[in-house]
């Protein structure tokens, strides 16, 4: 695996998985799967600050660089590429706007962190030049705002979506889980046990009944749990076709957010 500062240049088509370091098994099969497309898979680790409304959260993302680069070459990674701030953002920034889906959701509890993600994306991406981008489905509103962006400003560009990986309890794989104690990940099971249970649900009340029980719970603060249309991002109803529970929410000071889709057709009650 070449391991490159600024990249020059690629020679053939690649798959690009974009990251923040601190990789788990999530992201491993993220790369497998890039893996998968093209010979060449370009991964890149930058935390970018401008996807972080909260100072104390950028300085707490963990940061492994050396556990990143095995785990990268180990999934099949052919190019690390750790850029600096002044690589990705040389001259003044020009932010894109994640618009009014920006503002909901994550966006309520994390405002301007989609116009982040959207303008770090698009600079990647401009200098990656992918032919593929693998994104998790873990962090659906992420992966649906940047469809839509690469849809619009990269169209050349397909953009793949990977299913969440969890650990034998449940938990969605996530780099803010090594910062969960043995009580907070035993705490954090509920996730998704109650997003298993809505998604059983055939009515959108009833899912919205099992997702009640995170508001109830002891050990999580929630900030949001709701049942969307994931193919436009809005509230669902018993006539969406495709819909999915999406939660986000507090343990111990460590915040994770989980999804899954719905597993049956919803029915008109
Ligand atoms: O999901 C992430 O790790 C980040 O939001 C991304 C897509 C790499 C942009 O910084």
């Amino acid at each position: 695996m070449k391991l490159m500062q600024l990249l020059t240049e690629i020679e053939k088509p690649c798959a690009f998985v974009p990251t923040m370091g601190a990789l788990h098994a999530g992201h491993q099969s993220l790369i497998a799967q890039a893996r998968e497309l093209c010979d060449e898979v370009v991964v890149s680790v930058f935390v970018n600050p401008l996807q972080f409304e909260d100072k104390e959260d950028l300085a707490k993302y963990p940061r492994t660089p050396e556990k990143d680069a095995e785990l990268a070459a180990a999934a099949g990674a052919t190019i690390l590429w750790t850029p600096s701030f002044e690589d990705i953002y040389p001259v003044q920034i020009t932010k894109l706007s994640a618009g009014e889906l920006g503002d909901q959701f994550e966006g309520v509890h994390r405002p301007g962190h989609f116009d982040g993600v959207l303008t770090v994306v698009h600079r990647l991406f401009e200098l990656v030049r992918p032919k593929y981008a693998i994104f998790g489905e873990k962090d659906f509103q992420q992966l649906f705002l940047i469809t839509n962006m690469a849809a619009q400003l990269h169209p050349e560009i397909e953009i793949i979506a990977a299913p969440t990986v969890r650990e034998t309890s449940g938990l969605a794989m996530s780099s803010r889980n090594v910062r969960l104690d043995k009580d907070a990940r035993i705490a954090a099971d509920v996730i998704s046990k109650v997003l298993r249970a809505a998604t059983e649900s055939d009515s959108v009340a009833q899912a919205r009944k099992e997702l009640a029980e995170l508001s109830v719970n002891r050990d999580f603060r929630l900030d949001y749990a709701e049942i969307i249309d994931e193919t436009t991002f809005e509230v669902a109803n018993n006539e969406t076709q495709q819909a999915r529970a999406i939660v986000a929410g507090w343990i111990n000071g460590v915040r994770l957010i989980d999804n899954m889709a719905m597993k049956r057709a919803l029915v008109q009650v």
